[in-house]
């Protein structure tokens, strides 16, 4: 009994950048960037495709599987840290343009972990308040944040968004539990400065920029541990035994990332959606978009139980277990 995911959404953005592609912009090759990280493609906004509205179209498609309209929503969350403005907050465009007039609207931060963080709020707000509608997003433009100069990076990110509907259910289906954890001393791994501050006093004596700073081999072992030991506690407060997982939805960073927490967590590949490929990693709207294909193509049935887990800038990393 709890919240469950009644519909899940997606909006990439038309323009697919290839590896080819960035081989014309930084000196890398498509071989380099396919062996390190898995990534064959990323979707790149064009106009018209900020945040906003890519989450508005995953809401509008969320909503349409759920069967619920956009006035009996009642709490819009975007997870996000690429919304085109600070304030107002990604949440509340949405909900102007999905016309959802009882909702109230805001954004978290939690990285790449926004989702699932989200999921964790949206699960005790629902079981605290059991009639309420929510739609939980996460939406990125990561590339009005990326060093297109820094072939460290700008092969990694892409755009997109995606959604889920929720609603409490009197059915033993739903969140079953979370195990959320961050580490705010590791910052530097892995940041985003603000824009220059008005107040010079406030200013690091050199501003980086507002692009993606990342350690990339810092990253990627923390990021295995941490997803790792996130997986292992929660299944074991939770008696759940490996072999049960139907399918697990990891944070879709880097296929070797990925790999190497598969092969150590012995779960087979089969049982894990990848579609890093794709669509490289979108941030917080990385697990949403992998869930609305996984249940799209057929890859969750009803009882199955889903395992997704993340890692990302803060140090922010977790799991969660949900009942399809
Ligand atoms: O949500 C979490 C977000 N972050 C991540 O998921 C990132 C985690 N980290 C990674 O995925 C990997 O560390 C990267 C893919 C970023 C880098 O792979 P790596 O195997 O750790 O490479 P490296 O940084 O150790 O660099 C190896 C070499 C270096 O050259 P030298 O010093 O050995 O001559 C780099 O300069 O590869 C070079 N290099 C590149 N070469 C071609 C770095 N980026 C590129 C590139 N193309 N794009």
């Amino acid at each position: 009994m709890g919240a469950v995911i009644l519909g899940t959404g997606s909006c990439l953005p038309d323009r697919v950048l290839s590896n080819h592609d960035l081989e014309k912009i930084v000196e890398t090759s498509d071989e380099w960037i396919r062996t390190r990280t898995g990534i064959k493609t990323r979707r790149i906004s064009g106009k018209g495709e900020e945040a906003y509205r890519l989450a508005t179209v995953a809401g509008q498609r969320a909503m349409e599987m759920a069967g619920v309209t956009a006035e009996e929503i009642d709490l819009i969350v975007v997870a996000t840290i690429s919304s085109h403005m600070l304030m107002p907050s990604c949440a509340c465009f949405v909900q102007k343009e999905l016309g959802a007039v009882k909702a109230f609207a805001f954004d978290i931060n939690a990285a790449c972990s926004g989702f699932l963080f989200g999921l964790d709020m949206v699960d005790k707000y629902l079981r605290a308040d059991r009639e309420k509608k929510i739609l939980l997003i996460g939406a990125e433009t990561l590339s009005s944040h990326t060093d297109w100069e820094d072939r460290n990076t700008c092969i990694l990110f892409g755009d997109g968004a995606g959604a889920v509907v929720m609603g409490y259910r009197d059915e033993a289906r739903g969140v079953v539990a979370s195990n959320l954890f961050s580490d705010g001393n590791l910052w530097s791994l892995l940041c985003m400065h603000a824009a220059p501050s008005c107040n010079p006093d406030l200013n690091p004596p050199q501003h980086p920029g507002t692009h993606i700073l990342m350690e990339g081999r810092e990253v990627f072992k923390y990021a295995v541990k941490a997803m790792e030991g996130a997986v292992l506690d929660l299944l074991a407060r939770e008696k759940v035994d490996l072999d049960t997982i139907g399918l697990m939805i990891p944070h879709q960073a880097n296929i070797r990332i990925l790999n190497k927490l598969v092969s150590r967590l012995g779960l087979p590949a089969e049982k894990v959606f990848i579609n890093v490929q794709k669509y490289g990693n979108t941030s917080a709207a990385s697990i949403p978009i992998a869930l609305d294909e996984a249940s799209r193509e057929g890859r969750l049935k009803p009882d199955d139980l889903l395992l997704v887990c993340s890692f990302g800038g803060g140090f922010t990393w977790g799991a969660a277990l949900v009942r399809w």
